[in-house]
């Protein structure tokens, strides 16, 4: 028995220790995250001690019960229509409006963030990948959202194909994108640092590696970035690099990617202006390095089977330059 107890209480303790990791669900770092969070956990106490009170009833009849096997009469006990009446219709309804209460209290809470803002970025998700655009600005990218500290920012949600779900838990609740409607939701950090975002919609058999990062800076590192983002890709300086851009038209790279300054406007992968300023490869399937980098563009399949990139076969000299030119798109 005591080594039952011990392993329920060891499982719980690991199961526990997976919510403070990246995505913790537990940590919120900004004031939607916050309301979501306070709401969870005032659920749960009350839960809690309404589950605490009916195991003690349950307790008390059972015990009550015994003592009356014993006297072996009983017949001409109260009915009990009190404890129905109250234990069955006032006290559950005074409960439940009280929940009401928080959850209206706390959906008020986070239309009040959502009028703030005056920044907006539009998210489309796609199998399996996620395109950001910053129209007032005229940026694009994918799977990396960077936003100012401190400051409410305006998400507009769609998708194309199927139905994705964003979610950031540190930052927000989940939030469908539906292909031809326009979802919005307000997110807030507090704090600089990189929050991991997650599809929370099954949306087909890459759904597991379908992660974004939301970069939140301080407004000042967070505009250079923005004004960096709005340049065109930069002209190859090195004979390697420019072998590389030729490399890029030869492979018909650019029937699929853009690259902002060039004759790439490909849009059924990602942007790849400034792809070497970002963190991850295929929406977090891997760390952006060289290594990585190479693997993704000879075996994509292999990598993340059933997306829609194909493999390209380059020759070694080749693909070398090609990854120059890749790596220099800051
Ligand atoms: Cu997109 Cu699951």
């Amino acid at each position: 028995m005591r080594f039952f107890l011990t392993a329920k209480a060891i499982i719980v303790l690991f199961l526990i220790g997976g919510c403070s990791g990246s995505p913790a669900t537990l940590k919120p770092e900004g004031p939607a995250a916050a309301s979501i969070s306070q709401l969870s956990w005032m659920l749960i106490g009350l839960g809690s001690i309404v589950y605490i009170a009916v195991c003690g009833f349950l307790l008390l009849a059972l015990f009550r019960r015994s003592q009356k096997e014993d006297k072996a009469d009983a017949g001409d006990r109260a009915t009990g229509s009190g404890i129905v009446l109250w234990g069955g219709i006032i006290i559950p309804t005074a409960i439940l409006l009280f929940v009401m209460v928080l959850t209206v209290r706390t959906l008020i809470q986070l239309s009040e963030t959502a009028q703030q803002s005056e920044l907006t970025i539009d998210v489309i998700g796609n199998q399996w990948w996620w395109e950001i655009h910053y129209p007032d600005q005229g940026v694009t990218t994918a799977n990396e959202i960077h936003i100012p500290t401190g400051q409410a920012v305006r998400i507009n949600l769609t998708a194309q194909g199927v139905i994705h779900s964003f979610w950031v838990p540190q930052l927000h609740g989940k939030l469908d994108m539906v292909p031809g409607q326009t979802n919005t939701m307000h997110i807030q950090a507090d704090t600089p640092g990189e929050y991991r975002g997650i599809c929370a919609e099954f949306c087909g058999i890459q759904h597991a590696r379908m992660l974004f990062l939301i970069v939140a800076e301080p407004p000042d590192v967070f505009a250079t970035w923005l004004e960096a983002q709005r340049l065109s890709a930069v002209e190859p300086q090195d004979e390697l690099a420019r072998r590389g851009k030729e490399v890029f038209f030869d492979s018909t790279c650019d029937q699929c990617h853009a690259i902002a300054g060039t004759e790439a406007t490909g849009r059924l992968g990602p942007d790849l202006t400034h792809f070497a300023s970002r963190r991850e490869i295929a929406a977090g399937t891997l760390i952006n390095n060289r290594g990585n980098l190479a693997g993704w563009i000879a075996g994509p399949q292999e990598l993340k089977p059933g997306n829609l990139m194909p493999a390209t076969v380059l020759p070694g000299p080749d693909l070398q330059a090609l990854l120059t030119y890749l790596e220099s798109l800051r």
